[in-house]
This record gives C-alpha cells, sequence and structure tokens, in this order.
C-alpha cells in the first residue's frame, strides 16, 4: 500500500465564484501543507485553474476534472493533457460518473488515458457500478468497464496510476448513505483482481486505489483504515473548508 494517504478534492462545478475559489484553495492549501502523511490533490473547474498556476507543492497539488485526448486538433471546448502540465497540473480525473452519464464511452476513456499518461501527467481513472443486484451482476459490470476503460494501458503505465471507485448510488449522499468499509473493501480485493487477471498479480498492486461517493468527516477513518484503499475522492465535502481539513487531518492520523 501506498504510504501517504491521497485525499482528492473534486469540486466538480463548484464554487461560483473566483472570489470563494481562492478562500477555499487557500485555506486547504494551508492546512495540507502541514501533513506529512497525506498528499492533498485539489481540482477546481477549469476556469480556476490559472489562478493556482503552479501552486502546488510536494504535499498539496493541483488537478483537474477532465481532458481531451489529444494536444492538437479542432475541438471547441476542450482543454488538452498540454494545457494542464503546463498550468501545473499533476492529476487528472479522467471517466468520472458525471462526465460518462453525459455520453462519455470507455473508448474516450482510454483514450484520454493514453494522452494524460503521454504528457506524464497521473490520471486518476473513476469506475463504478450504477446500482448493486442481489445477483452479484455489478461485479461483471466492473469488470468489463475496467477492462475496457484500461485498453491499451501498459504494465509500465501503472507507476503514476490512480483508480478511483466510485459506486454511483452512493454519489452525493451522506455518510450514512456510502459504502462501508467492509464492502469497499471486498471491491478493492475485486479490482485488483481483475487487474492480476489482465496483466499479472505485481503490476495489481501498483496502482494506487481510492474509494469515492459521500466520503465524509465521520467515515474518513473507518474507510482508509478498512477499506483495503490509500484514499479518497471526496466532492461535496470538499468545498467545506473547515470540514475537509478535518479529514485530511484524520488521513494524516492512520
Ligand atoms: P460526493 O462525490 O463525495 O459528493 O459523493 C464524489 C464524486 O462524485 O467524486
Amino acid at each position: 500500500m501506498r504510504k501517504k494517504k491521497l485525499m482528492v478534492a473534486n469540486w466538480k462545478m463548484n464554487p461560483g465564484s473566483v472570489a470563494e475559489a481562492r478562500v477555499l484553495f487557500g485555506k486547504t492549501k494551508l492546512a495540507g501543507g502541514k501533513l506529512d502523511k497525506v498528499e492533498t490533490v485539489m481540482c477546481p473547474p477549469f476556469p480556476y485553474l490559472g489562478l493556482f498556476a503552479h501552486a502546488g507543492t510536494t504535499r498539496v497539488s493541483l488537478g483537474a476534472q477532465d481532458v481531451f485526448w489529444a494536444n492538437i486538433g479542432r475541438a471547441t471546448g476542450e482543454v488538452s493533457p498540454e494545457m494542464l502540465k503546463d498550468v501545473g497540473a499533476s492529476y487528472v480525473i479522467v471517466g468520472h460518473s458525471e462526465r460518462r452519464a453525459l455520453g462519455e464511452t470507455d473508448e474516450m476513456v482510454s483514450k484520454k488515458l493514453r494522452a494524460v499518461l503521454a504528457e506524464g501527467l497521473t490520471p486518476i481513472v473513476c469506475v463504478g457500478e450504477k446500482e448493486r443486484d442481489v445477483d452479484g451482476k455489478y461485479f461483471d459490470i466492473l469488470k468489463n468497464q475496467i477492462k475496457s476503460s484500461l485498453a491499451g494501458i501498459r504494465r509500465t503505465d501503472f507507476r503514476e496510476f490512480v483508480i478511483a471507485y466510485e459506486p454511483l448510488w452512493a454519489i452525493g449522499k451522506s455518510a450514512r448513505e456510502a459504502m462501508t468499509p467492509r464492502d469497499i473493501r471486498e471491491t478493492s480485493i475485486f479490482i485488483r483482481k481483475v487487474l492480476a487477471d489482465m496483466y499479472d498479480a505485481t503490476t495489481a498492486e501498483l496502482p494506487v486505489l481510492l474509494y469515492g461517493g459521500s466520503a465524509e468527516g465521520s467515515n474518513t477513518a473507518a474507510i482508509l483504515r478498512d477499506g483495503g484503499v490509500s484514499g479518497l475522492l471526496v466532492g461535496h465535502a470538499s468545498l467545506d473548508a473547515s470540514g475537509f481539513i478535518s479529514m485530511l487531518k484524520s488521513a494524516n492520523s492512520i
């Protein structure tokens, strides 16, 4: 397991103003910068990325929420891996379920992953089932999603690679409705097994695994202790600086 916990703040389409973004970034960076057992990654919406250009440190990094799969071409509205690198982003979320819901396919995810890796950025690829059925079909759904999203990814690419497991049914709710640490652990083992079948047992241990879906202050420690993951992808709870800072401190104490 990775030594430092990886805590990724996915701000989604928030906050609504530059002024608020500056405050949120500033407070989180100040607190995150004091923690030696956590790497904090803040992923603001595109218009704010430039505000924090090269503000990253070894403890607090900058990430993007999406990316295009090429550096050149006619692509109105898109942002290239090269641009993200140039503003000092080091992580990129790829294939978030909210992007997939707007039409992003596994094939697009795999193209984006390859473009991100070619630029020397670290991808955070999101996978997760829509629902859990009693027959356990969700395992197959997850397996197929992982296999097609990772098409064309080589063993050596996994040295700097993050997989965020985010069951869709647990996103945007409250800690009470999040997945239990025990179920997260079971799924983490399953994901490593899928990777071992695709590659080999050693490679399967390389990517950093995160959990996302209603991670809040009250379940952070339990998930990090018992969920078989090295960190969290945090949505709504990352928008409240003091609440998110408590989560970072909690991660730092494990
Ligand atoms: P949430 O979002 O923490 O608000 O559930 C997580 C995510 O969608 O990345």
